[in-house]
């Protein structure tokens, strides 16, 4: 992937901020509790483990987590937490894993961070590889969006008070399912730019994707409470085990 996308110093340091903003810290217990029951107390990787938003709350509940980032600046922000989650730098899209997992799990719409389809098809078949014989892998992904573009481009305001504005610039390209977006935070005198390209994925594919590298899906759910998912999901989280033969 290209070393343009990778969550820099600048980014790692406001990656608490920006989680705050958009509630994923205050819902990292209730995506911990959940993760615990597949991983039945003993050992997960998470894929992207960026600050260990996660990974610390599920290891405070007795599982072994490990995981990969791509970021040093991430990879910091963890190992200044918490020096017990053994975590190590890699590609998610381009990995191997000699341990077997209980639970392989990657959240926040990580995957679609892998912004070309090959990427993310290559990264669940190393996930499934991962995996213990009876081993689940749960993937969170946000429901596209992709209402209020006009013209392929969309700008949305996402925080303004009176010291912070953050607008998020966004062009869609249709036949790569890319976004390619520009978060810009303006604040007292200062611009800071933070782009980012995914690839979004409808949850069809992703099963199409799944059972391309040997998994099925078992569950799925709108929400870490076990919400049902429906039309008017914004996010799902998704269950996948090893297909039977
Ligand atoms: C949206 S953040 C999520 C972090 C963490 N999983 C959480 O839920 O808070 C995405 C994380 O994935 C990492 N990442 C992005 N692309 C990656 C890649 N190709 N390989 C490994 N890590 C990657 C980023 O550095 C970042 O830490």
């Amino acid at each position: 992937m290209s070393s343009d996308f990778i969550y820099g110093q600048d980014l790692a340091s406001v990656y608490e901020k920006l989680t705050r903003m958009a509630g994923k810290a205050a819902e990292a217990d209730d995506t911990a509790a959940f993760l615990e029951r597949y991983s039945s107390g003993r050992s997960a990787l998470e894929l992207g483990i960026g600050n260990g938003r996660v990974a610390v709350p599920l290891s405070e509940r007795g599982v072994k987590v490990e995981g990969i980032d791509n970021s040093d600046s991430m990879l910091k922000l963890l190992a200044n937490r918490n020096n017990r989650i053994k975590a190590w730098k890699g590609d998610i899209a381009d990995f191997s894993s000699e341990q077997r997992y209980d639970l392989v799990y990657c959240v926040y719409g990580t995957l679609t961070l892998l912004f070309r389809r090959e990427e993310q098809i290559a990264c669940l078949r190393s996930a499934a590889g991962a995996l213990h014989e009876q081993g689940a892998l749960v993937i969170e992904l946000r429901v596209p969006a992709l209402d209020g573009f006009v013209s392929r481009q969309r700008t949305s305001t996402t925080l303004v008070d009176h010291e912070n504005t953050f607008i998020k610039a966004e062009v869609h390209e249709p036949l790569q399912q890319n976004l390619m977006s520009t978060l810009l935070w303006f604040s007292g005198t200062s611009v800071r730019r933070y782009p980012q390209r995914i690839r979004y994925v409808y949850h069809q594919e992703l099963d199409t994707m799944a059972e391309h590298v040997g998994l099925e899906l078992a569950e799925r759910w709108g929400d870490w409470a076990r919400g049902a998912f429906t039309d008017m999901s914004k996010r799902h989280v998704s269950v996948y085990r090893r297909a039977s033969l």
